[in-house]
């Protein structure tokens, strides 16, 4: 048998703001090879992320696409068409992003209830598996919450994707990070995840966010956007 233990890998971060540096932290602390950038030159957030995520390598947003095997979203859901697509073809790509209309402005295309945001991002990355994960918990709660696997009452980050070794690879990254996973389902399922549901801002264990999910369909926020889906759904079957 041999003591080799396999090597982790390295993650890369788009996004070098309160999301990005948080997430960076918790993957240092768990042992992970970190590459952040921000939307201009590393020197512009060198000085940050040696304060905020001392061991991250500030880098460019092409780098941290080229060398990753992992990244993470860590950016205004806005500028998604921003993120490097190409260099992304064959990547575990893990969408952090929201809509945030103060930061994003009024965006229908980012506010349609027929489709996830999570959708929009897998159409602009045809080449890479998105999973939807560390969107719904506030960064204070993130920075504050992680406790090792086992703990009583440890807060519970929920995923979702299409991917089933995806799905296991992001669940890893999230328990490493000090949270236990919850699979929501699909990336069109991820919407339970977003502003305007119960789960976005929940800080819950894994029965908190598993009971919110089971609830979400007969949300507000639910029916609406079941409605939504539904009246899609007739349109596509009648044309
Ligand atoms: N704040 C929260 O509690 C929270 C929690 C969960 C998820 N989120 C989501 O996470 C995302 C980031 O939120 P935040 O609060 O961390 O925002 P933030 O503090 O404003 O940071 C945004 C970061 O994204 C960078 N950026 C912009 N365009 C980029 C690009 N094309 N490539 C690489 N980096 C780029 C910005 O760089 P520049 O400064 O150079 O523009 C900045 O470093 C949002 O989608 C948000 O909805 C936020």
């Amino acid at each position: 048998m041999s003591d080799l233990q396999p090597t982790l890998p390295t993650v890369g971060i788009l996004g070098a703001g309160k999301v990005g540096t948080v997430l960076a932290r918790l993957l240092l602390a768990a042992g992970y090879r970190v590459l952040i950038a921000g939307s201009g030159s590393p020197a512009k957030i060198a000085l940050i992320i040696d304060v905020l995520a001392p061991g991250a390598h500030a880098t460019t947003a092409e780098e941290v696409a080229r060398e990753s095997d992992v990244v993470i979203l860590a950016l205004p859901l806005g500028k998604y068409r921003s993120i490097p697509a190409e260099l992304l073809q064959g990547k575990l790509v893990v969408d952090a992003m929201n809509y945030w209309w103060e930061v994003d402005g009024i965006r229908d295309d980012l506010d349609d209830p027929r489709v996830s945001t999570s959708e929009l991002v897998q159409a602009f990355l045809p080449g890479s598996r998105v999973v939807k994960a560390f969107n719904h918990m506030g960064y204070h709660d993130l920075d504050e919450g992680p406790t090792p696997a086992g703990t009583p009452g440890r807060k519970a980050i929920g995923i979702a994707g299409d991917d089933e070794s995806a799905l296991a690879e992001v669940s890893a990254l999230v328990d490493a990070s000090g949270f236990d996973p919850v699979l929501v389902g699909s990336l069109h399922d991820s919407i339970a995840l977003e502003p305007h549901s119960e789960l976005f801002g929940a800080n819950l264990p894994a029965e908190g966010v598993q009971d919110a999910v089971s609830r979400f369909p007969t949300t507000e926020r639910g029916l609406e956007v079941a409605a939504a889906r539904e009246e899609r759904l007739g349109a596509v079957v009648q044309s």
